[in-house]
């Protein structure tokens, strides 16, 4: 069974690394660290890490991730060079919505910096771990979570923001994670060139135009998200007309 499932994910996989090792485990604290033991092993560039449900997933800004079985929990592991890291979490986001729509049938959309949305409601996320000396990128760990079967009722913590894809399909989860891998590697050796990147994941954003509150450490910005530049910044215009760049942290919509 076990076997199964990575054999299944990596089976025929139409890439050229990404997910041709594939590593399954049935229960995993979070599959974070499980990719840092990897890295520690030797893990191959394009290494995924998946858990059948994670008993300490990890959210960003160190909130917790719920993945009971059902959902999808997976790490990628990647050896990237220095320039590349402002465009992993563009590759990633914009490779789970691609995957969701592919094997779901339904549209996503992206909330800056990289929530997943559908149906304006939280369905997955992204949590990006670089490990950096100097100028050299000594690994990228790309984690990915989407919820597939997830009873968001049974969780009140998340019921009102987050959603679930919920699906009769018993193999809807390992076909998204296939077709999730194949569009990573697909948008990611497009790099060095993030140009077109950047333009596909701007057009996702379902930020731009809306009046949001974002909340950055101690410093909450709150006015019309204006726009975002190649870095993944995004410019927020206050009210009193000044522009703020905002660099890391969580955006609420106006109204949510
Ligand atoms: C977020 O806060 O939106 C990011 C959530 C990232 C969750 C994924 S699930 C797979 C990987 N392992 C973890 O512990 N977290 C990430």
């Amino acid at each position: 069974m076990i076997t199964d499932i990575a054999a299944s994910t990596s089976r025929g996989l139409k890439t050229t690394f990404i997910g041709q090792k594939v590593i399954y485990y049935p229960a995993l604290p979070s599959t974070m660290d499980a990719a840092r033991q990897a890295v520690r092993q030797g893990a191959a560039d394009g290494t995924v890490i998946i858990a059948g449900e994670q008993t300490a997933g990890k959210g960003r800004l160190k909130r917790a991730w719920l993945s009971p079985p059902g959902s999808i929990a997976l790490s990628i592991v990647l050896y990237p060079g220095l320039s590349v890291l402002p465009y992993l979490v563009m590759i990633a986001s914009l490779a789970a919505v691609y995957a969701i729509e592919k094997a779901a049938d339904v549209k996503a959309q992206i909330k800056w910096p990289n929530d997943i949305l559908v149906d304006g409601k939280k369905a997955g996320g992204i949590l990006i771990e670089n490990e950096v000396r100097g100028d050299k990128v000594d690994f990228s760990i790309i984690g990915i979570g989407i919820n597939v079967d997830l009873d968001v009722t049974a969780h009140p913590e998340i019921s009102s923001i987050a959603t679930s894809l919920k699906s009769q399909r018993k193999d809807l989860g390992v076909r998204i994670i296939r077709s999730l891998l194949i569009e990573f590697e697909r948008l990611y050796i497009k790099l060095p060139d993030g140009k077109t990147i950047f333009e596909d994941w701007r057009d996702r954003l379902v930020t731009l135009g809306k009046k949001v509150k974002a909340t950055s450490g101690r410093q909450v910005t709150e006015g019309t998200a204006e726009s975002v530049d190649q870095s993944g910044a995004l410019y927020i215009r206050g009210a009193d007309g000044k522009l703020t760049k905002v660099v890391a942290g969580d955006v609420t919509l106006k109204g949510e």
